[in-house]
């Protein structure tokens, strides 16, 4: 997986090597770009309370270590657009009559923002990208959860990320009642955490369905387990598919011991 990105979130993969396209001269250039090292961009995806920003803050923590660069962004937000964006989609006094439709077009469009405003430039700088859900959750619950339409939401999909699609997506999966009791903590209840548990489970499902759809993409991680136990777990997928990283972050470590 390693430099190698997949050109458009819908349909197979588009031919990216000349051994595998007709030749030219385009086709060698493609190739040569998609060797170019780039750190990965990696989100991670489930139902509230699944363990996203506990494992976002976690991963990010380990790359510090490292000293590899990093970003870390969430949705809707990461940006001064996408954050009132945020505020009028999941607080807002007044948002409880907002349709299904309203709700779409604004997550797409705080994530149009945040991939050409940071997303996309962060990569381009060579920065690791860890993102706080993406455009799955749009397909989950604007789709699978909201029941709408399958097709206009893929598409404005592609619309909102472009060439801009995850190297890897974790999901982490767990059941309703785990979820209810990690929700018990206080915070501030958002306006998906009010649905009802048949929404909950509409979600669960779609994830697991997404996940078995898109094998090479999406890895589904039991997120019930001890957090440790979790952390290797994704750390462990990330060592092997991205093995660049993984021995920069194992060379720094090494580095730094030999200089205490
Ligand atoms: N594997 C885990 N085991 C037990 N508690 C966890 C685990 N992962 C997360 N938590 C706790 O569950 C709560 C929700 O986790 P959080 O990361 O905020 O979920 P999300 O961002 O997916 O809503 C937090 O209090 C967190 O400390
Ligand atoms: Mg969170």
């Amino acid at each position: 997986m390693w430099g190698k990105r997949a050109s458009r979130p819908v349909g197979p993969p588009r031919a990216r090597c000349p051994c595998h396209a007709p030749y030219s001269t385009t086709g060698l250039l493609y190739f040569t770009i998609d060797l170019m090292p780039r750190l990965p961009f990696i989100t991670f995806e489930g139902s509230e309370g699944c363990g996203k920003s506990t494992h976002v803050k976690r991963l990010a923590a380990r790359l510090e270590r490292s000293r590899i660069p990093f970003l870390v962004t969430r949705e809707p937000g990461g940006t001064p657009i996408g954050e009132t964006i945020r505020e009028l989609l999941q607080f807002a006094p007044h948002n409880a009559g907002m349709t299904p439709e309203t709700e779409l077009l604004l997550f797409a469009a705080s994530r149009s923002q945040l991939v050409r405003e940071t997303i996309k430039p962060a990569l381009e700088r060579g920065v690791c990208v860890i993102a706080d859900r993406f455009f799955d959750s749009t397909t989950v619950y604007q789709g699978a959860a909201r029941k709408l339409d399958r097709q206009i939401v893929e598409q404005l999909n592609a619309f909102a990320v472009g060439d801009c699609i995850p190297d890897i997506t974790f999901v982490l999966d767990i059941d309703a009642a785990t979820a209810r009791s990690r929700m018990q903590a206080p915070r501030r209840a958002d306006r998906m955490e009010q649905q009802p548990a048949e929404f909950y489970e509409r979600v669960r499902g779609a994830y697991r369905e997404l996940a078995e759809r898109e094998p090479n993409r999406i890895v589904l991680i039991d997120g019930s387990g001890d957090p440790d136990k979790v952390e290797n777990e994704i750390w462990e997928v990330i060592s092997s598919r991205f093995s660049t990283l993984a021995s920069v972050a194992k060379s720094k470590i090494e580095d730094r011991k030999s200089k205490m």
